[in-house]
């Protein structure tokens, strides 16, 4: 029979006690795997348990991708499909189990097995792990593992890739490494590299995704650059420049500097500052020499009073501002607004050098005991210029189009008359 593997999978063929396959999507690990079974299941009477973490009904096993290659490799004959079971010739068998559901005790029907395919393998525990080795323990036995990795704290990873048993047999595969890579796929693959680079590194090359990182804007922000959004984007004299503020009482104040060209939010400076009035802030933004347009400040602006009795929002009318409020959105809200924006900002990279650190640095922290990350970012000197950026985002389509406010005559209420 002419069927043929992945090189990086010939390995499947040597007696090894443990088979161990991991990589990002497509790699034809499954087809692979699925494909020696049965072939070998042909030659030979062997007992074959197929196991996963968690299964709630066959439906969720690899019964169905059995089925399928007994079939394209023409053994449709030789097997019979059974709803929860294959049988092969002279006693194959193929058995379906969710490791979770099992104890000590109720796995041992499977100690007879001579393989046992752990498929989705970066969801199974400690304690699925502890169950299992044990019992797939005839003479000869064999373990065979393949997964895409999650997170490098998870057990599989920590078993097989990080500390492998000795002698085992450690395969990366990905998709290049897959002669029969499908073009559906390939479209798929494409469309994440440019959506999502950091997330292609895990979904299709296999790496595990980073938990010291938790950071929020990695991929917008690699999009940014690698798009030329972010270099020498400089001051239009011929447009007003809004700002877009945090103000911080005892920690720091941070303010972007945004012209709006079209559908583009271009920032061509940033501002931040510990512990100042605000009437020393808008001195220190003002020695730069712009055009001003509004100033967007945080909602908080409004109720909060100085020591004159007045809210910053009228302090800063006071001193001849342009003053509008940003709209009120939670912290989740705001984020998913700045990922939405993202791809019509630019930065100046050399004026808003500390502003795209913040950005870069604003991250959640992992959970060791949630095994998650916390739903809120960290507060820390990263947070103010990345909650001025949320701002800035929650008021995109404004800033788009206050250009107008900015150049027209004020008008009185008067000038409305008739409407
Ligand atoms: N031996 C093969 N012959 C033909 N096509 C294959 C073969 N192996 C894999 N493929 C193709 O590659 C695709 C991905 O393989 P799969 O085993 O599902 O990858 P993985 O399990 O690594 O995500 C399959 O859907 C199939 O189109
Ligand atoms: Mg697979």
């Amino acid at each position: 029979m002419d069927v043929q593997f992945p090189r990086k999978l010939q390995g499947l063929f040597k007696p090894n006690r443990y088979k161990v396959m991991y990589g990002g999507r497509g790699s034809a690990k499954s087809w692979s795997v699925a494909r020696a079974l049965v072939m070998l299941g042909a030659q030979k009477p062997i007992r074959v348990l197929c196991a996963r973490e968690v299964q709630k009904s066959i439906k969720d096993s690899v019964h169905a991708l059995l089925k399928d290659q007994i079939n394209a490799l023409g053994l449709g004959g030789v097997y019979q499909i059974l709803e929860t079971e294959i049988r092969g010739p002279n006693g194959t068998q193929f058995l379906f189990a969710g490791l979770m559901s099992h104890t000590v005790d109720s796995i041992k029907s499977f100690e007879g097995c001579d393989i046992c395919w752990v498929e989705e393998a970066q969801s199974v525990s400690k304690k699925s792990w502890e169950v299992l080795q044990p019992t797939i323990r005839k003479p000869g036995s064999e373990i065979w593992i393949t997964f895409n990795p999650a997170l490098p704290t998870d057990e599989t990873w920590q078993r097989f890739v990080a500390n492998p048993p000795a002698g085992a047999w450690v395969q990366e595969v990905n998709w290049s490494d897959n002669p029969w890579f499908p073009p559906e796929l390939e479209a798929e693959r494409l469309d994440t590299l440019a959506r999502d680079p950091v997330g292609y590194e895990n979904i299709w090359n296999g790496k595990p995704k980073t938990i010291i990182d938790g950071a929020i804007y990695t991929s917008e922000l690699l999009a940014a650059a690698s798009e030329g959004r972010i270099g020498h984007v400089p001051y239009d004299p011929a447009l007003p420049v809004h700002t877009v503020w945090d103000i911080g009482i005892s920690d720091a104040t941070a303010v972007w500097m945004v012209q709006s060209v079209r559908n583009e939010l271009r920032c061509i400076d940033h501002y931040e500052a510990n512990g100042l009035s605000i009437a020393s802030h808008l001195q220190e933004l003002t020695t730069r020499r712009y055009v001003w347009g509004t100033d967007w400040l945080p909602h908080d602006a409004r109720a909060r009073e100085l020591g004159t009795g007045k809210s910053i929002e009228e302090v800063m009318r006071g001193m001849g501002r342009t003053v509008q409020i940003t709209p009120r959105l939670s912290i989740e809200d705001g984020i998913n607004a700045a990922r939405l924006a993202f791809p019509r900002v630019w930065f100046d990279a050399e004026k808003c050098a500390r502003g795209i650190e913040c950005l870069r640095s604003y991250r959640r922290e992992f959970s060791d005991k949630a095994g998650e990350f916390k739903p809120l970012p960290v507060h820390d000197w990263a947070s103010h210029s990345s909650d001025a950026f949320r701002y800035l985002a929650v008021n995109a389509d404004s800033l788009s189009y206050t250009n107008h406010y900015a150049t027209l005559p004020v008008h009185t209420g008067d000038s409305y008359a008739g409407y």
